[in-house]
C-alpha cells in the first residue's frame, strides 16, 4: 500500500478553557460508565467530582473505586456546587427527563445516545438548553476521533471530487448471543438502526452534511430470540420490531447514503462506510471505534493506498465529546445536541418511510460539525464496545 498523503495539523485546541479543569457529575453508573471513567481519568482539562444513580450502590461503587468523586443522590448531584456538567449515562427512556432536570439547574449537559427516546422530545432538550444558555453535546463521540477525522480531511481536501454516494454496512446475528437481558434491543425503540444507527448517521453527517428524506424498508425473520448467555441463558425474548432495516438517505448535498443495519445476518465482508466521489474510493473505519485505517483508491490509481491519520483525536475513547464541550467555551461542541436531534430524526424518518412505504421529508437539520484538527490524548485508549 502507497501513503495518499502526510500532512499534520497543529495539536491545539481552538478555543481556551477557563481557568480549572471542567467538573463532571455523573448521572447513571452502569455498564458505559466504565469507559467515561477510564478516558477522563487521563484528560486533565475534567475532573469527576460525584456520581449518582437510581440504585445507591452503584453511585458508590464508582465514589469508592475513584479518589475525589462522591456518591450523590440526584437532585444533590444536580445542585451541587462543584458540578458543572452533568454526564448524562443513564438509559435511553431516561435520557431527556435526566438532562431536561440538568438544565432546570443551569448545568451544562453531555449525554449518551440517543438524545432522547424520541425526535420530539429531543426537541424539547434542545430547545431548553438554548432557552437556559446552557452547553448541550451528545454521543457518539467516535466521530471526532482519528479513523472518522481522517476520512473526513480527505473529503474536505477534495480528493475524491466531488462526493456522489456513501454505503453504512452493519450485519450481525444479534445482540442476544452476549447481552444477559437483550429484550430492549427486540422492542420499539430497539431494533438494529437506533442502537447502533447513531454511530453510522453520525458519522454520515460528518462526512456529507444533514440528510434532507429518507427511504427505508424493514423486515424480521422470527418472531423470539432465545439468550444465549448469563442466569436467563435459554429463555425466549419475543420480538416486537424489525431487525433488518434497509434504505436511503438524500443529502442536502444531493449525495446518497444506503445503509443496511441488520440483526438477521451472520457476517459480511463489506466496509463498515465507504464514500465515492467523482474521483475517488473511500474505506472509512468502523465509526463504533475512534480510529482505524482510512483507504483511498484514487481514479486511475493502482489500487487501495492506506492515508496516514492526519486529523481527529488520537486514542481516544468514550468522553473526548465532552472534553470537546469544556474546550469550546465560545463555539457550539461539534458532538452538539443539535447533530444528536438531527440524527434521531434521520432514523426516525428512515422508520417512518419503512412503515407508510414512502419517502419521508426529515423535517429538521443541523449544521455540518466543525473538522477535529489532529490532536494527541494522553495514554493508550480503553477498547471500544457496542
Ligand atoms: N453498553 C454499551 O456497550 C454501550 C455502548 C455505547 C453506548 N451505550 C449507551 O449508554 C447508555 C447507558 O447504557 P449502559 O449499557 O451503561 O446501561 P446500564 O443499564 O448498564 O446503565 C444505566 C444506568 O442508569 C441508571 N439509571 C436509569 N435511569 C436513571 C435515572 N432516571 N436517573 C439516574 N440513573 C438512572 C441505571 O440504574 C443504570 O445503573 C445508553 O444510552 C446506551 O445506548 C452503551
Amino acid at each position: 500500500m502507497n501513503h495518499a498523503h502526510d500532512t499534520t495539523h497543529d495539536s491545539a485546541p481552538d478555543t481556551t478553557a477557563d481557568a480549572g479543569p471542567l467538573r463532571v457529575g455523573i448521572v447513571g453508573c452502569g455498564h458505559i460508565s466504565t469507559q467515561y471513567l477510564a478516558t477522563l481519568a487521563r484528560l486533565p482539562e475534567l475532573a469527576v467530582t460525584a456520581a449518582a444513580d437510581l440504585d445507591p450502590a452503584r453511585a458508590q461503587a464508582v465514589a469508592a473505586a475513584h479518589p475525589g468523586v462522591r456518591a450523590l443522590g440526584i437532585a444533590d448531584l444536580l445542585a451541587a456546587d462543584d458540578v458543572d456538567v452533568v454526564l448524562n449515562l443513564t438509559v435511553p427512556a431516561a435520557h431527556a427527563e435526566v438532562a431536561l432536570a440538568a438544565i432546570a439547574a443551569g448545568r451544562d449537559v453531555y449525554g449518551e445516545k440517543p438524545l432522547a427516546a424520541t425526535t420530539a422530545e429531543a426537541a424539547r432538550v434542545v430547545a431548553a438548553a438554548e432557552a437556559a444558555g446552557v452547553r448541550l453535546g451528545c454521543a457518539p463521540d467516535t466521530v471526532l476521533g482519528s479513523g472518522l477525522q481522517t476520512a473526513r480531511r480527505v473529503l474536505d481536501d477534495g480528493l475524491l471530487g466531488a462526493p456522489v454516494a456513501a454505503t453504512a454496512t452493519m450485519l450481525t446475528p444479534g445482540h442476544e448471543r452476549w447481552h444477559p437481558d437483550p429484550d430492549f434491543y427486540y422492542a420499539p425503540g430497539g431494533g438494529p438502526l437506533l442502537d447502533m444507527g447513531p454511530y453510522y448517521v453520525s458519522a454520515l453527517v460528518s462526512l456529507l452534511g444533514p440528510v434532507v428524506s429518507a427511504v427505508g424498508a424493514a423486515s424480521h425473520t422470527r418472531t423470539s430470540r432465545t439468550i444465549g448467555r448469563g442466569p436467563r441463558a435459554g429463555e425466549r425474548v419475543p420480538v416486537t420490531t424489525d431487525t433488518h432495516v434497509t434504505g436511503v438517505l438524500t443529502h442536502a448535498s444531493g449525495a446518497l447514503s444506503t445503509l443496511v443495519m441488520s440483526f438477521d445476518a451472520v457476517a459480511t465482508r463489506g466496509s463498515s462506510i465507504e464514500v465515492h466521489g467523482e474521483r475517488g474510493s473511500l474505506v472509512v473505519p468502523d465509526p463504533n471505534h475512534f480510529d482505524g485505517d482510512v483507504l483511498l483508491h484514487p481514479l486511475g490509481g493502482d489500487g487501495w493506498q492506506l492515508v496516514p491519520v492526519s486529523a481527529g483525536y488520537r486514542a481516544g475513547g468514550r468522553g473526548i465529546g465532552l472534553l470537546d464541550l469544556a474546550e469550546r467555551t465560545r463555539r457550539e461542541p461539534r458532538a452538539s445536541g443539535r447533530v444528536g436531534l438531527h440524527v434521531l430524526d434521520v432514523l426516525e424518518s428512515l422508520l417512518d418511510s419503512a412503515a407508510r412505504g414512502r419517502r419521508v421529508d426529515v423535517a429538521g437539520t443541523c449544521e455540518r460539525p466543525d473538522p477535529v484538527p489532529l490532536r494527541e490524548l494522553h495514554a493508550a485508549a480503553p477498547a471500544s464496545a457496542a
